[in-house]
C-alpha cells in the first residue's frame, strides 16, 4: 500500500526544490452532477467510481502561501484561525507532505469568493488552489495530471477544482492511484444555471468525509451505487455533447436522491437534510408538473443547487426569491449576488 507521501515523492522526485517568494493562485469550487460517494482507498481519497462536475467560474477560493517563521499560520477570509481549528490542522497536515525539513514552515492567506453565509463547502476550492500556490512557490512546474493527484491527497473532490467548466474525475484502477485524476470536458453549455437554495450555513454535523464511511461500511444499499453511477455518467456525457437540459437535470437529480438514499440506510443513519431541504425538493417537483424546466442536486448538506437555463432564471428566482444565481460559463451574472 503506498502513502500520500509515497505518491508526493514520486511526483516530485527531480522536480524544483527552492521555495521562491510566494505562490498564488485561484481555484473554482465545483458541484458534482454525478456524485463521489466512497472510497476504496481512505489514505489516497481514491474513489469507488468516477464523477463529474462543473465549476463554478468566478466562486472559489484563493490562496497566497510563503515561507513562515515558528509555526504554520493559517489565515482565512481575513481571520487567523487558532492552530489548532479542525481547518488549521487539516491544512497542516496537508502541509507536512511538503516540508523538505521540519523546521520549515508556512504562512497561508486563503480567501473564498463564496460567501461563507451561501453554505458552500469550499474544502475542494481550497486544496485545488492550495496545490497550484505550492506548484508556483517550489517551481515545481507539475502538469495537470499531476496537480489532480495532489489535490486528491487534500480531499477527494479536490481533483476537480483544478479546471473550470464540465469536469470528469476518472476512479483509475491502479492501487497507487496514479491513473485516479480529473479532466476538463471539451463541452461547453453558456446558458446553464445554477441556483443555490440556503436552508443552512451552520457546519454540518457529519462530515462528508465520515458520512460516506459510515454508508460504505453499513448501508445495504451501498451496492447498488456503482451501478448507478455506471448508467448516470453515459447519459449526462450525452446530455452534455446534446446540450439536452432536461436529460442532464433529470440525471443529476436522481444521482443526487440516489446517493442520499445510500446514506439514510446506513447506521446510525446519515441524514443531511431538514425539513426546508424536504419542502424545497418538493417546490422543483411542483414547478416541473406546471412547465418549468428546474432539476436540483445536493451535496452532504441540506443545501439544494439548482440547475436551469438563462431563460428560466426569472421564473425561478420569483419562486426561491434569496436564490443566488450563477453562470458556470461566464455569460451573465457571475458572481453570487444575493
Ligand atoms: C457529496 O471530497 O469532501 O460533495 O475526499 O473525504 O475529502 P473527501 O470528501 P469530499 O466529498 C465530496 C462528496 C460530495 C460529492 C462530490 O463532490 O462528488
Amino acid at each position: 500500500m503506498s502513502s500520500k507521501l509515497d505518491i508526493v515523492a514520486r511526483i516530485l522526485s527531480g522536480r524544483g526544490t527552492k521555495p521562491g517568494e510566494a505562490g498564488r493562485a485561484f481555484a473554482p469550487a465545483n458541484i458534482a452532477l454525478v456524485k463521489y460517494w466512497g472510497k476504496r482507498d481512505e489514505e489516497l481519497n481514491l474513489p469507488v467510481t468516477s464523477s463529474l462536475s462543473v465549476s463554478l467560474g468566478a466562486l472559489g477560493s484563493e490562496v497566497t502561501i510563503r515561507r513562515g517563521h515558528g509555526a504554520d499560520t493559517v489565515i482565512l477570509n481575513g481571520e487567523t484561525l487558532p492552530a489548532d481549528s479542525s481547518f488549521a490542522r487539516r491544512v497542516s497536515a496537508y502541509l507536512d507532505l511538503f516540508r523538505q525539513d521540519s523546521s520549515m514552515v508556512f504562512h497561508l492567506d486563503a480567501r473564498n469568493t463564496i460567501p461563507t453565509a451561501a453554505g458552500f463547502a469550499s474544502s475542494a476550492s481550497g486544496f485545488a488552489a492550495l496545490v497550484r500556490s505550492l506548484d508556483q512557490l517550489f517551481g515545481w512546474d507539475l502538469d495537470a495530471r499531476e496537480l489532480s493527484i495532489l489535490a486528491r491527497l487534500g480531499s477527494g473532490s479536490a481533483c476537480r477544482s483544478l479546471f473550470h467548466g464540465f469536469v470528469e474525475w476518472h476512479a483509475g484502477e491502479a492501487e497507487d492511484g496514479m491513473d485516479s485524476y480529473a479532466k476538463p470536458l471539451a463541452e461547453t453549455w453558456p446558458d446553464l444555471r445554477m441556483g443555490l437554495v440556503v436552508i443552512s450555513s451552520e457546519e454540518k454535523a457529519i462530515s462528508s468525509r465520515a458520512g460516506m464511511k459510515r454508508t460504505v461500511e453499513t448501508s445495504p444499499l451501498y451496492t447498488a451505487w456503482p451501478s448507478k453511477v455506471a448508467e448516470d455518467l453515459p447519459e449526462v456525457r450525452a446530455a452534455l455533447r446534446e446540450r439536452d437540459f432536461h436529460r442532464l437535470g433529470r440525471t443529476a437529480e436522481s444521482n443526487a436522491l440516489a446517493m442520499h438514499a445510500t446514506m439514510i440506510a446506513a447506521w446510525p443513519p446519515v441524514i443531511y437534510w431538514k425539513p426546508e431541504s424536504l419542502a424545497a425538493m418538493k417546490r422543483v417537483a411542483a414547478l416541473r408538473e406546471q412547465g418549468l424546466a428546474v432539476y436540483f442536486t445536493m451535496d452532504a448538506g441540506p443545501n439544494l443547487k439548482l440547475l436551469f437555463e438563462r431563460k428560466d432564471e426569472g421564473a425561478v428566482a420569483a419562486e426561491f426569491p434569496a436564490l443566488a444565481v450563477v453562470a458556470p460559463f461566464g455569460e451573465g451574472r457571475h458572481a453570487i449576488d444575493s
